[in-house]
């Protein structure tokens, strides 16, 4: 019997770690999974995806810069797909419609909860970002019902959107938006939704916002540790994470919603990190 297929789509695609995931939870399940990498043209995203499930692919994982046009393209969205306005999930249903699923937000905090024991419920958290990566997550965090959620960001305006948006789904939380240089009271969790490490920045916060008990996580993951975090630990942060284990929590998520089957983490997680 041949393996099922399956592959992330993005571009540039050269550098993912999701083939890699994806072979090692096949391994440990004995799951059918063949997962390959795919370059789509940056205007051809659509032609991509109806080719691969035209020649019989299973589900795709879709990285940047497709996942908001994944999520149009689908005909059906799961619901906590629905307001994350981005997919990075993609699968036919048994009607052949295409349907998108968003584990990102589901990636994060099954790391920060299940793999490093954080209290997310009642808790003050802090985000930094207005973008696409943290709409995604979102819904999932609020799920959690904090004390309260503030999105601060370079650009206030798209906080404040954010705000608008989910305002519905955050209960009893305290939901805000702030420039970056607004909070000055020590958080329980902040987590890093910025691209700004990417260049090499810092989103310029006063380290007030953290104290000794405060968990920093930045979404971003490197070999090395990241600039948000290294700016964390020089500010006598204790617990830093980096954003390997939302990644593999989001790969064993997709794994699960295409297979049934849910793969152990942190095995995945650990040889990752010694690669
Ligand atoms: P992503 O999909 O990674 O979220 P995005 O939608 O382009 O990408 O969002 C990038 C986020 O990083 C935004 O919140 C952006 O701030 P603005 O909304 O003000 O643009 C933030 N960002 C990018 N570069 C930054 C920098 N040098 N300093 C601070 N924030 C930065």
């Amino acid at each position: 019997m041949s393996n099922d297929l399956y592959a992330v789509v993005g571009h540039p695609i050269g550098h993912s770690k999701s083939p890699r995931i994806h072979s090692l939870f096949a391994a440990q399940t004995g799951e059918p999974v063949e997962y390959t990498a795919i370059q789509a043209p940056l205007d051809d995203f659509a032609a991509t995806v109806c080719q691969f499930f035209e020649g019989g692919g299973k589900g795709l994982n879709v990285t940047v810069p497709f996942k908001e046009q994944a999520w149009e393209l689908a005909e059906c969205r799961a619901e906590r797909a629905q307001k994350a306005g981005a997919a990075n999930t993609l699968y036919q249903n048994s009607e052949g419609q295409l349907v998108a699923d968003n584990t990102d937000g589901y990636g994060l905090v099954r790391d920060l909860v299940n793999n490093h024991g954080v209290r997310l419920e009642g808790a003050r958290i802090l985000v930094l970002g207005a973008g696409g990566a943290v709409r995604g997550v979102l819904s999932p965090l609020l799920a959690q019902k904090p004390f309260s959620l503030s999105i601060a960001n370079r650009t206030v305006a798209k906080a404040e959107a954010l705000v608008a948006l989910f305002d519905d789904e955050a209960g009893a939380a305290n939901l805000s938006a702030c420039g970056f240089d607004e909070p000055d009271q020590p958080f329980d969790v902040i987590i890093n939704g910025t691209s700004a490490s990417l260049q090499g920045d810092l989103p310029p916060l006063c380290a007030n916002v953290i104290a000794a008990g405060t968990v920093v996580y930045d979404m971003m993951y490197s070999l090395q540790t990241t600039t948000f975090n290294q700016w964390a630990l020089d500010n006598r942060a204790v617990q830093v994470f980096d954003g390997l284990g939302m990644l593999v929590e989001q790969a064993a998520e997709s794994f699960r919603v295409w297979r049934g089957v849910r793969p152990e983490t942190a095995p995945v997680i650990d040889a990752l990190r010694n690669d």
